[in-house]
C-alpha cells in the first residue's frame, strides 16, 4: 500500500492568445519551484503544438498521445528532466485534448491514480485559447495563472478566457502574470487594465503575480533547449521567475485530505466537483 500522499498543488498556466509565453513560463516556473525544494511535475497538455520536450531538449519515447491511443501506460511517459524535474510530454501534431472522449478522461483518471510519484507541485502547460480541454484543466487546478503581454489581442483574449472560466466553470480566483514587459510598470498597468473589466463584469478575484521582462537571454536559452533559470541564472527573466516561484510557493496550500494527483483528474471528469469541494 502506498502511504497517503501530501496534497499536490496543481497550477495551470493558460492565456487567451497564443505565443505570449505560456510554455516558457511553465518550464521556468517548474524549474524554479524545483530549485526551491518542491518535487515538481510538468505536464504538457498541448497535444496540438507540444513543445516542452523541445524546450528542455528531451526525446520522449512515449507521449500522452500514446496513452490515449492505448499504446502505453501513463507511467511510461514520465521522463526525468533536468535536476530531477518530472516531465509528461504531449505530442506535436496529434489530436487535441478537446477530442478526447469521456472514456479517455476516465482512462486518464486510472492512469494518474496508478502513477506513484512523490510530487508536491504539478505545473500544467495548456494550449492557447478557450477550448474545452483548456477550461477543464484550469477548472481542475487549484491555481490558474493567465499569462498576458502588452498587445491589445492578448488582453482581450485573456479577458475572454477569464470570463468563460468564471461563468461556465466557476473559477473565481486567477493569477495574472505579465510577460515580455519592457519596464516593470508595464506589468502592473496590464493587470489594472484587465482588473477594471473583470471587476465590473465578473465575479472573480484577480491577483497580480508579477512581470517577466522581455529578455534576449530567454530566447537564447530556448535555442539551447534549456530553461533560462538553468542556462543563465542571473539573466533578468531568471531573477523574475525565481521571484514569482517564491510568491507562488506562498499561496495557500490545498485544503483537505484530497490532494493526490488523482484529485486533479477527478476534478477533470466531474465538472461539479469544484463547487462540491471548494
Ligand atoms: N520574456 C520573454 N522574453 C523574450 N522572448 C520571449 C519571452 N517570453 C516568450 N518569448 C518568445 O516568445 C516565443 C513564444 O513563447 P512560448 O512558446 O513560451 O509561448 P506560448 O504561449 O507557449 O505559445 P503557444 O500558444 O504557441 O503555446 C518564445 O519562443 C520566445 O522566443
Ligand atoms: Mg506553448
Amino acid at each position: 500500500m502506498t502511504p497517503p500522499a501530501a496534497p499536490v498543488r496543481v497550477i495551470a498556466v493558460a492565456s487567451g492568445k497564443g505565443g505570449v509565453g505560456k510554455t516558457s513560463v511553465s518550464v521556468n516556473l517548474a524549474m524554479s519551484l524545483l530549485n526551491a525544494g518542491q518535487r515538481t511535475l510538468l505536464l504538457d497538455t498541448d497535444l496540438g503544438l507540444a513543445n516542452i520536450d523541445v524546450m528542455l531538449g528531451l526525446s520522449p519515447r512515449f507521449t500522452l498521445a500514446d496513452v490515449f491511443a492505448g499504446r502505453c501506460e501513463l507511467r511510461d511517459t514520465v521522463m526525468e528532466g533536468p535536476r530531477g524535474l518530472w516531465v509528461v510530454p504531449a505530442a506535436s501534431g496529434k489530436r487535441h485534448m478537446t477530442e478526447l472522449s469521456p472514456q479517455q478522461h476516465v482512462g486518464l483518471v486510472h492512469a494518474f491514480s496508478e502513477l506513484d510519484l512523490p510530487i508536491d507541485t504539478m505545473v500544467v502547460d495548456n494550449a492557447a485559447g478557450i477550448a474545452d480541454g483548456v477550461l477543464t484543466f484550469c477548472q481542475a487546478a487549484q491555481d490558474v495563472i493567465v499569462v498576458v503581454c502588452d498587445e491589445p489581442a492578448s488582453v482581450t483574449d485573456a479577458y475572454a478566457l477569464i470570463k468563460v472560466l468564471n461563468r461556465e466553470r466557476g473559477v473565481n480566483r486567477v493569477q495574472v502574470l505579465a510577460n515580455q514587459v519592457q519596464h516593470p510598470a508595464e506589468g502592473r498597468q496590464l493587470f489594472e487594465k484587465l482588473e477594471r473589466v473583470t471587476s465590473r463584469f465578473l465575479d472573480v478575484t484577480l491577483g497580480y503575480l508579477g512581470a517577466i521582462p522581455r529578455d534576449e537571454w530567454l530566447r537564447r536559452s530556448i535555442q539551447r533547449q534549456e530553461a533560462v533559470v538553468e542556462a543563465f541564472p542571473s539573466a533578468p527573466s531568471s531573477v523574475a521567475f525565481r521571484d514569482i516561484a517564491r510568491r507562488a510557493g506562498q499561496w495557500q496550500s490545498p485544503q483537505g485530505p484530497r490532494g493526490h494527483v488523482e484529485f486533479f483528474i477527478e476534478r477533470l471528469v466531474s465538472p461539479n466537483a469544484r463547487s462540491a469541494t471548494a
